[in-house]
């Protein structure tokens, strides 16, 4: 994995030529100009197999040129249609859209009433599709369980009841904090069944950013489980869950699901109680009547990393979240309906909500659910699954794939893999290599990928190819979908000619955007984050290219944000995580380029006095980091010195740090504004 190509790959943050001057709030990275062309000079192209097109939901680029061009001209018309074709709506909309980018503002389906549960299980029960699988769920071990639709919203049904009989109800917002199971899913449905917000807390969590987010959002509710399976270990969640709620006082009830079993679980009294104690109660009924919502109700909040401040609420909302969640599901991985979608990640970040949750079940599919990890217990368990349980649609992170390449593919090829049919990718730019390897290991040069980009705001995916209609090229993500109107522009807001890499904004608003984030009512940090760099334009915080043919190539993070195996990483919180240690001073941390990862985390540490920078405080400080934060975010190197690169007005030079990181000390751009020169000799001496 040294090619040249590589390092784009695995590059984490970058773009070059006209708009790659600024320092923060938006700043130049490390990608110079060298990389996009080694990028776009990737040659290779494969056409979509032709079996594959004839029987696809889009099956030409003039097809889907006709759709673009449609959702382009009449948005509102695309929409509508599209909103009365694939949703049940319980009234109909007085206007389709609202917006101003300005304040912002955006509103889908004024007037309009719709239940995201409703569409999920309740319009799926009649004749066959109540007996059909909605979902099966593989656990750490290899065990698995189906719950047919009809059974499953069952358990939504009792277990929406179960939230009623403690208060919650529209507008309540429940936290939670669950592995991989499916009582994670039931929980989230059964929200949106009573129009209670969920707020899920990716289990791999810290106590302490579990409390964050259960504060921020004042849940009055938590559900939660003794314990997770991962990887053969015991995650002891209900501990972290306890440690958290010290500090929520908003929290009245605990819900515990049994995944150990056991109730060896310390449990407070008053609090909390068993999820199955609840579920059989006899004044819990297995009706619920689904809450008529309007269509700009919230149906979640999830927190997600940006370049200043703690973790952001984004907002989505019910109307047009679901829409656009079920129409992407339905064209990008070419659904039909005996296909068995196993998306990988985990439902704690927003493709598990989007691609595990409400796109297959809005589709009336049957998804794969897994507990594990990919490596457990041999890093062929992904392929075993599929096999095992005839997966057809196969979505993952490039993380996964890089990290499977690295263990040979004869672990692959013991597998036929002869159900699948669709491969696709997020999370994160994926290498050409990596593409590559993907698709001649497991889609055996037979199968289409789809490289598919988007964000937590975007709530879902925004560049992609439509597998029937466009011709793939490895590391790419293609093109908009029907009504995207994405962008590259310079720094001044200027179009970007084709092959110059630029910053990526939307200019028009999509159904599935955020709606804001919580606890932000007048707008004024969302405007900021999103709104402001480029007047009257969404800024996705994204580098890229658009090739002559009008193809996307992503280039990473282009803010202070790192994309660690596909996790999204502030890099203001590790460093307070940092600097919370009582031996640091003072913290800087940037991304790198890292094989497996895409970007590693890489801290500049200075100490305070009477402490060393020996091996043991490194990892007494890794420790401290994973404990603070999550183990995701535990920096891979540390580096000790005696101060940081800053300017005359004490601003830290980041972009020289990323350069150090990155290990391209030969060109350090221009350093004239430094402060302290002699600082940065040191730092470049002593780079691990
Ligand atoms: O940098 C982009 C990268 O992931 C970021 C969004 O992270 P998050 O909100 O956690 O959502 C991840 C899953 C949708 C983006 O700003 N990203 C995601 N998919 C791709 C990507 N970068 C390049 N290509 C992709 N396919």
């Amino acid at each position: 994995m040294t090619d040249k190509k590589q390092t784009r790959a695995a590059s984490g943050a970058g773009m070059s030529g006209a708009g790659a001057k600024a320092d923060p709030p938006v700043h130049a990275a490390s990608i110079s100009g060298e990389a996009i062309e080694i990028l776009m000079h990737e040659k290779r192209r494969f056409e979509p197999p032709p079996g594959f097109s004839r029987d696809a939901h889009i099956r030409s680029l003039e097809e889907y040129q006709q759709l673009y061009d449609r959702s382009m001209t009449d948005p509102e018309g695309f929409w509508a249609e599209m909103a009365e074709q694939n949703l049940h709506w319980f009234r109909h909309w007085d206007k389709v859209l609202e917006y101003d980018f300005d304040r912002p503002q955006v509103a889908w389906f004024i007037g309009a009433q719709i239940n995201v549960c409703y569409n999920c299980l309740d319009r799926h029960l009649t004749g066959e599709g109540r007996h059909k699988a909605a979902i099966v769920w593989e656990s750490d071990s290899g065990e698995y369980r189906t719950f047919t639709y009809g059974q499953l919203a069952l358990e939504v049904n009792r277990f929406a009841n179960v939230l009623r009989k403690h208060g919650a109800g529209r507008g309540d917002r429940v936290s939670i904090y669950l592995p991989m199971i499916p009582e994670l899913a039931i929980a989230m449905l059964a929200c949106a069944r009573i129009g209670a917000i969920h707020s899920v807390v990716f289990g791999g969590f810290s106590a302490g950013s579990l409390a964050d987010r259960i504060r921020d959002c004042g849940a009055c509710m938590l559900v939660t489980c003794d314990g997770g399976m991962r990887g053969g270990k015991v995650v002891p969640m209900k501990a972290h869950a306890d440690e958290a709620l010290r500090s929520c006082p908003t929290v009245e009830k605990v819900i515990v699901a049994e995944r150990l079993g056991g109730r060896a679980t310390a449990m407070e009294e008053g609090r909390d109680s068993w999820w199955r104690d609840e579920m059989e109660a006899d004044d819990v009924d297995d009706y619920c009547r689904p809450q008529e919502l309007d269509a700009e109700d919230p149906l979640f909040i999830l927190y997600t990393s940006g370049s200043t401040g703690a973790p952001k609420g984004v907002l989505h909302t019910s109307g047009g979240y679901l829409l656009y969640a079920h129409l992407t599901f339905k064209w990008i991985f070419d659904y039909k309906p005996g296909d068995l979608h196993f998306c990988t990640a985990d439902v704690g970040w927003i493709t598990g909500h989007t691609y595990v949750v409400y796109g297959p079940l809005s589709n009336g599919a049957t998804l794969l659910m897994f507990e594990g990890v990919p490596a457990y217990p041999g890093p062929d368990r992904l392929w075993r699954i599929v096999d095992k349980h005839q997966v057809s649609i196969f979505y993952t992170a490039p993380t996964v794939i890089r990290s499977l390449m690295r263990e040979g593919a004869h672990w692959v090829e013991k597998h036929p893999l002869k159900s699948l049919r669709l491969l696709g990718s997020v999370g994160e730019p994926i290498n050409p290599e990596a593409w590559m390897w993907y698709f001649e290991n497991v889609g055996h040069g037979r199968l289409p990928i789809v490289d598919t980009y988007w964000q937590t705001e975007t709530g879902g995916i925004i560049i992609t190819p439509l597998p029937g209609a466009m011709t793939m090229k490895p590391g790419s993500a293609s093109r908009p979908f029907p009504g995207v109107a994405p962008q590259v522009v310079r720094r001044d807001g200027s179009p970007a000619p084709p092959g110059e890499g630029g910053y990526l904004v939307v200019d028009k608003p999509w159904p599935g955007m955020l709606r804001g984030t919580y606890g932000d009512p007048e707008h004024k940090r969302v405007k900021e984050v999103y709104f402001e760099k480029f007047p009257g334009k969404y800024f996705t915080g994204d580098g890229a290219a658009v090739d002559a043919e009008g193809d996307y190539w992503l280039l990473g993070r282009i803010d202070d944000v790192v994309n660690v195996s596909g996790h999204r990483l502030g890099t203001a919180e590790i460093e307070s995580a940092l600097v919370s240690q009582e031996s640091v001073a003072e913290a800087a941390v940037v991304g790198f380029p890292h094989e497996v990862k895409g970007s590693g985390v890489y801290a500049f540490v200075v100490l305070r006095q009477g402490y060393d920078g020996s091996d043991d405080m490194r990892r007494v400080l890794a420790a401290h980091v994973a404990s603070e934060i999550s183990p995701i975010a535990r920096p891979d190197k540390i580096e000790f010195v005696s101060g940081l690169p800053k300017t005359r007005s004490g601003k830290i030079m980041r972009r020289i740090l990323r350069k150090v990181a990155a290990g391209e000390t030969q060109d350090l751009g221009d350093t004239s504004t430094l402060a302290d020169p002699e600082v940065l000799d040191e730092i470049v001496a002593e780079r691990l």
